[in-house]
């Protein structure tokens, strides 16, 4: 193809985050892996490398808009979509990167496999591992998930959501749909997370990303929904959301992830919806050019009015478009192959 498809560094990236495992700590009894390309988080991913994999799945983009040819980057290259915890966007569009960039895919669900019978995630992935798969796709109720993969595979690995810890390639897709409301830049924008902060690994990543990129976070939900931690992540507090939202660039509204939940977090869905629901009237109050994300899957009229999720400031399909770009643009940077 002829669009540039310059991929990261490892370099660029901190020890940890790509993780890499010659120079992160290795436990007795594990194994490491030097050399291999993994994507487990935006934690600590330099401007740099971002912009390189967002040219990458912009170059992606451009190239099935005008054709879709098969094209053999990623041919002989067998990728396992490892999901033990259910998805529907990430998993169909990491499938569908594969098959345009010409690597065959390998579907794994818990239900129908030897999970059922007991056996552990490891034992799991490395029974996987040994059929000879090239490139593994890891989602999982645990954070670490992935990263505990990474240590013991000698193969790359994906992180496709682990836990409440990080979602990568939905934090990168985010980016992307944001370069294309925002004209490519992020300096000076101010992007409103609002919700369930706590048990968002969307979250998590999408502050990562804006944080590398230069753009300022406001957070705001309910206390019990917003972790200690959030000033440390480079995040400014708002009290309301109507304070978040006020003159931002952008909101993302996150879904109640009531499954990572403990009960009593929330006195109910009624207060909740009252207090934080991102409504029409809420929305009046971004700036006048600004967009709404919601990563998916909403729960309409919760923390979402309906009327705003389809409205004219809603990006939320141009996300679901975006992620087979950046799900094939880190898939190649991962099995290291240049676009053909
Ligand atoms: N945004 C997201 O991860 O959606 P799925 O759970 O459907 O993959």
């Amino acid at each position: 193809m002829a669009e540039a498809t310059t991929l990261p560094d490892p370099a660029h990236a901190r020890a940890g985050i790509f993780f890499d495992p010659a120079s992160a700590p290795v436990h007795p009894g594990t194994t490491a892996h030097p050399g291999l390309r993994h994507l487990l988080g935006l934690e600590g991913l330099s401007a740099h490398a971002i912009h390189d994999l967002l040219d990458a799945a912009r170059a992606w983009r451009a190239r099935w808009t005008r054709s879709r040819a098969p094209v053999t980057t990623l041919a002989g290259v067998e990728v396992c979509n490892a999901f033990f915890e259910d998805s529907t966007r990430t998993r169909l569009s990491f499938e569908l990167a594969q098959r345009r960039l010409g690597a065959t895919p390998l579907g794994f669900g818990v239900a129908g496999s030897s999970c059922s019978k007991g056996e552990s995630l490891l034992d799991t992935l490395r029974t996987i591992a040994a059929m000879g798969v090239d490139v593994f796709v890891i989602r999982h109720a645990s954070s670490g998930a992935a990263a505990l993969a990474a240590r013991e595979l000698g193969v790359p690995v994906v992180n496709a959501g682990d836990g409440a810890h990080e979602h990568p390639t939905q934090g990168l897709l985010d980016l992307l749909t944001l370069a294309d409301a925002w004209g490519g830049s992020f300096a000076g924008r101010r992007v409103a997370i609002l919700g369930d902060i706590a048990h968002s690994r969307v979250a998590r990543s999408a502050i990562h990303g804006l944080a590398a990129l230069g753009a300022r976070v406001t957070v705001a939900g309910p206390a019990t929904l917003v972790p200690r931690d959030a000033g440390a992540l480079g995040c400014d507090v708002a009290p309301t959301v109507e304070d978040a939202l006020r003159g931002a660039d952008a909101a993302i509204a996150l879904r109640l992830q009531t499954e990572r939940m403990d009960r009593g977090l929330l006195p109910s869905i009624g207060d909740y919806v009252r207090a934080w629901r991102l409504d029409a009237a809420r929305a009046r109050l971004l700036a006048p050019h600004a967009v709404v994300l919601h990563p998916g899957p909403m729960n309409r009229d919760v923390e979402i009015a309906s009327d705003v999720a389809d409205g004219e400031r809603s990006v939320v399909l141009r996300q679901v478009a975006n992620g087979v770009a950046v799900r094939a643009a880190v898939l190649a940077w991962c099995a290291d192959r240049v676009a053909a």
